[in-house]
Order: C-alpha cells, then sequence, then structure tokens
C-alpha cells in the first residue's frame, strides 16, 4: 500500500527550474526559418539528447485567420507605398504574394492558420548539464535557421504543463501564427502507425518510434482492459490515459473506484474529490439505497444479495437462500427506506441461523457507518473512492457496492465517462461480483461510459465464464510484464511463443523509464513503450505517491520528443 508523497522539492533559478534531482533549462523559438528539412526534429533532438519538445496548437477561426492574412497583406501594400521600411521592394512583393495565395488557400480551406507555442527544454541532473544541453538545444536550431530565446524570469510559465487549470500566461513572444504545414512540420513522425486519428496517444511503436493513438469512442465497446504484474506501470499508464483522454475531451467525467488509495493527489489534481471510505468525513453512501437501479427493487435485491455474498463468502446455502428472502422482503416493503438496520429486523423475523450475528458488523462493527440512508452528495465531475484502510476481506464487498453506485452515476449523467476500477481481480474472485463486473461492461457503452480495468493476471479473469465474457468485451487489452504466460492466457489473446516470453521479459519502468507493453487490438498486436512526456510524469509521477526523481536514470530509447 503506498502513501502518497508530496511534489519532490522544486527550485528555480533565472532560467532553469529543478524538480528533485532533475534541472530543466528552457528554450523559445522568437523567429522561424522559411523552411525546415524534412525530419528536422530528429536531428535537433536526437534520441541521445535529453531535450523535450512542448508542442501546443490551437486552430485559429478560419474569420479570423482571413482578417490576419489580410492585415499582413495591408501591411506590406503600405510599406511598398511610402518605401522607408527596412526591408527591400523584392522583399516586400513577395511577401505580398504570400499574402494573397495564403489567403486564398485559408479560405478555401487548403490551409488553416494556427495559434502555435513551441518549447525546447534541455535536462541534466545538475545545471551546469541542462545549462550545456540547451545551448547544444539552441546551436543545433540555430544552424537550421531558428532564432531562439532564453525565457529568463519567465522559466515556470514556459514550463507548465498545458490544458489544466487556469489557463496559463505564457512567456511573451511563445505564441506564433503558423500554417497547417508550417505546423505539420514540427511533428516528429512521418510514418502512419497512427491507427486511430482522433484518438489518445497509448504508446510509441518499439519497432520505429512511431506514435499510436487508439480512439476508445469509435469502438463499441469503450472499455480496455491493463494487465501485468506489480510495478509494470498499470496504475500508471491509467493516469496517463486519463490526462490524455482529458486533454482531447475536456468534458470526459472520471470515476476512479481505487484500493490502495493511490489516485487521490492526482484527482485532487485535476480538480476532482476524493472520498476517503475510512473517515466517512464526506457522507455517507448506503450500500442499500434502491436510487442505483432507478427503481428496480428486484434488481436492487439481487444486486445486495451479491455484495452481501462477497462480503460472507463462506455462507453455507441454506444461509444464503434466507439471506436472499430476507434481501427480497425487505425491498418488497415499501414502508421502510432499505438500511442495515431494517435488514437485520427483517432476518430476525425469519430463521436467519447465525446471519443476523454476521449483520451485527453493520450495527455496531466496523461496518456501523453503512447503516443508514446516503448522505454523500458528490456533484463534481471528477471523483475518487479512496479504499486504503479498509480491512482486505472487505475490500471485494466494498468494491461491488461501489460498482453499482457508479453504474447509477454514468447512467444518470450525460456526456463521456470514464471509469477506472484499479485491483479488478477483487471483484473477479466471487461467481456473482464476476458476472456483475461482465455485465457493467456490458452496458457501459449505452451511457457514453468506458472502463479502464487494471489487474495483475488475466489468469483471474480467464478461469470463470463470466471473467472470460469480460475480456471479449474490451475493445483493447494491454498486456504490461507478465512473469509467467500461462497456456490459457496465450490461447486467448492468440499470442505467439515468442509475444509470451517477451511479455515475461518486458522491461519495467523502474529499469527503462517507460513501460513496455504489448497492446491488443482488434487483429493487431502492437507491442508499445508506454512514454510520459516530461509535463506528464511530473504531475503524475509525484501525484501516484512517487517522487519525479525516483524514474531511475533518463529513458534509454525510445524517446518521444516529449509530445
Ligand atoms: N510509463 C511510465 N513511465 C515512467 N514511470 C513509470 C511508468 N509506469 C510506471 N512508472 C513508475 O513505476 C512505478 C510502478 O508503477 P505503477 O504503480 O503504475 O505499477 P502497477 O503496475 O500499478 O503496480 P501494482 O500492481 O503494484 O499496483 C511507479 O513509481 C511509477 O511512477
Ligand atoms: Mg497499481
Amino acid at each position: 500500500m503506498s502513501i502518497p508523497a508530496p511534489p519532490a522539492a522544486s527550485d528555480e533559478g533565472a532560467g532553469w527550474k529543478r524538480v528533485g534531482q532533475r534541472y530543466s533549462c528552457p528554450l523559445l523559438v522568437r523567429q522561424y526559418p522559411s523552411e525546415v528539412p524534412f525530419g528536422f526534429l530528429g536531428r535537433v533532438a536526437p534520441p541521445s539528447s535529453r531535450v523535450d519538445v512542448v508542442l501546443e496548437a490551437e486552430r485559429i477561426p478560419t474569420g479570423r485567420a482571413l482578417e490576419l492574412v489580410h492585415g499582413a497583406r495591408a501591411v506590406a501594400d503600405a510599406e511598398l507605398l511610402d518605401g522607408r521600411a527596412g526591408r527591400t521592394t523584392p522583399e516586400l512583393e513577395v511577401e505580398r504574394r504570400s499574402a494573397d495565395e495564403l489567403g486564398r488557400a485559408v479560405a478555401s480551406r487548403a490551409q488553416e492558420l494556427w495559434r502555435v507555442g513551441l518549447a525546447w527544454v534541455g535536462h541534466g541532473p545538475s545545471r551546469a548539464r541542462a545549462e550545456s544541453e540547451r545551448q547544444r538545444l539552441a546551436e543545433r536550431l540555430a544552424a537550421l535557421g531558428f532564432r531562439t530565446r532564453v525565457p529568463r524570469y519567465q522559466v515556470a510559465e514556459c514550463l507548465a504543463a498545458p490544458g489544466h487549470g487556469p489557463e496559463l500566461a505564457r512567456p511573451s513572444g511563445y505564441w506564433q501564427t503558423l500554417t497547417t504545414d508550417g505546423l505539420a512540420a514540427l511533428y516528429p513522425f512521418g510514418d502512419e502507425t497512427v491507427l486511430e486519428p482522433g484518438g489518445a496517444l497509448v504508446g510509441l511503436s518499439l519497432a520505429d518510434a512511431s506514435p499510436v493513438f487508439l480512439d476508445r469512442w469509435a469502438h463499441a465497446s469503450h472499455s480496455w482492459g491493463m494487465f501485468g504484474t506489480t510495478g509494470a506501470g498499470k496504475s500508471f499508464a491509467a493516469a496517463l490515459t486519463v490526462l490524455r483522454s482529458r486533454w482531447l475531451r475536456d468534458d470526459l467525467e472520471l470515476i476512479v473506484l481505487d484500493p490502495l488509495g493511490e489516485y487521490g493527489s492526482f484527482v485532487r489534481r485535476l480538480g476532482g474529490t476524493v472520498v476517503r471510505l475510512r473517515d466517512h468525513e464526506l457522507g455517507r453512501l448506503n450500500p442499500l439505497d434502491p436510487v442505483t437501479t432507478a427503481g428496480d427493487r428486484r434488481e436492487k435485491a439481487a444486486r445486495v444479495v451479491t455484495m452481501l455474498r462477497a462480503l460472507w463468502p463462506s455462507l453455507a446455502d441454506e444461509e444464503a437462500a434466507s439471506l436472499d428472502a430476507a434481501v427480497r422482503r425487505l425491498y418488497d416493503r415499501r414502508d421502510v427506506d432499505p438500511t442495515f438496520g431494517a435488514l437485520a429486523d427483517e432476518l430476525r423475523r425469519g430463521e436467519g441461523g447465525r446471519l443476523p450475528t454476521l449483520l451485527e458488523v453493520f450495527r455496531t462493527g466496523s461496518l456501523r457507518e453503512l447503516d443508514g440512508p446516503t448522505t454523500l452528495k458528490l456533484d463534481r465531475p471528477v471523483v475518487a473512492i479512496d479504499l486504503a484502510g479498509v480491512p482486505d476481506e472487505q475490500l471485494p464487498f466494498h468494491l461491488a457496492y461501489l460498482l453499482d453506485w457508479t453504474y447509477h452515476r454514468v447512467s444518470s449523467r450525460p456526456g463521456p465517462k470514464l471509469v477506472v476500477l484499479d485491483e479488478a481481480h477483487l471483484l473477479a474472485r466471487h461467481a456473482g461480483t464476476a458476472e456483475f463486473l461482465d455485465r457493467t461492461v456490458r452496458h457501459l457503452r449505452h451511457f457514453r461510459a468506458g472502463l479502464l480495468l487494471l489487474s495483475q493476471n488475466p489468469d483471474d479473469f480467464l478461469g470463470s465464464p463470466a471473467g472470460r465474457s469480460l475480456l471479449r468485451n474490451l475493445s483493447a487489452t494491454a498486456l504490461l510484464r507478465l512473469p509467467e504466460v500461462s497456456d490459457a492466457c496465450r490461447a486467448f489473446f492468440g499470442l505467439s511463443g515468442t509475444e509470451a516470453e517477451w511479455l515475461a521479459k518486458a522491461r519495467l519502468p523502474a529499469d527503462a523509464g517507460y513501460a513496455e507493453s504489448l497492446w491488443r487490438v482488434g487483429p493487431w498486436h502492437l507491442p508499445l513503450a508506454i512514454v510520459a512526456s516530461t509535463p506528464e510524469f511530473e504531475l503524475i509521477g509525484s501525484a501516484l505517491g512517487e517522487e519525479p526523481t525516483s524514474r531511475t536514470g533518463e529513458p534509454t530509447a525510445p524517446r518521444s520528443g516529449g509530445l
């Protein structure tokens, strides 16, 4: 169980910033060259360098773009007329002609104009190393015709991660206007491995570092699975997926069911609410509240029996039958609100055997806070339920009613939603909860919702029909390091012997600085590096309870170029 650590100490000077042991020295572009050679980024930021490239681009609406182009032409016209400007007549004529051409291209939508922010960042374990990385970078850029500047006293504004929190004041001269072609030239990839345009970046191909994007919303099921041994990078990959998905759709709602209490800081950084089950600070969620099945009391009764059987897996058949009967009687009654107290009364009426004693846990025992009506109100679009501190044997029960609550929440709110379920094996253990999870995954898409299911071993799901059905309903599955790949796993995912052997040796983030993974998407088998850019790493690494500097060394290959 990890306890979230505070972000690593940071420090800042006129032209640099330090987070933990990592120094960053940014460099801005003052003026772009008129042309750049194809693939120039590979030369400016080769894999051997400690350089990130941060690119932000926003389309300028066509009407405004035409105004800008006409403005530029008018300036050239005026300068040509009065002849006093510092530029020669041929230069101004070229500018006027190109403004005309661009105006036509923008009007016909062949080109668009973009507001582009581009920052280069040199990194190093000491200030001197980071500064010399930046110096070499500036020299390489100058050789290509870029004119650069160091943003003195504006380093934090330059390095802040884009797209979160209030609009950032970027340093002066940060934003420039480029055409679509100009912007395209800044992308580091010329290859077509994109897979699903419009999707979120999931990783870089281990073969050639080309990026792979997947669009969960383009599939019948919006749910994905991630499996791998402890430390393989599942929770990190889930946070990265959340971040990138929210960059693409800022109306994306998020629910994290977090058995180990790892995501709290991350979710708070996204402006969300964290409900810690152990302290009941924000109110009570009554697992028996019939609201979750929108008035379908029969369905609710069935779900309640499932969650209670996950709490007491050793119930004998007769006890299970008594429980089932008492729960149904409770939901058939309209005169009492279903609470654990009311259920205990109902059990006492029947022949409950040891059941009334078991129910004591909700009256006087460790679950007594759950006895009573729901008082918890969660209005924010981003929510995590933190189960840290809950006894291990109670985790499946809590997850089962939280899944019921989640199902209701996603079905009753508009807009796209993503649900992260970490340590999902806890629900795979019991037939009832596994079936409920399978049903949930099948239905989520009707509510524009997808699940991100994380677990260590796919075998936990392959052992039951419900588990296999669930795996079949994931539109993408990422297999990270798996120490052993069972025959069942090989057969189910259609893995070759080489792939199975490779998974057992896939590199771990602690060694590589990124996670190696094999993605199964439709017919594709994609070996990918799950790589975070520096701002993403700083945001997630520290928030998931890790100091950013605990990333041992720099990634050795491949590099994302910071995109
Ligand atoms: N893609 C990555 N890039 C950089 N660091 C990573 C990456 N993935 C994981 N890490 C780091 O590796 C460590 C382990 O990752 P994580 O906690 O995500 O593993 P996990 O698979 O969820 O393990 P567990 O099963 O124990 O929960 C963390 O310190 C995390 O910050
Ligand atoms: Mg984890």
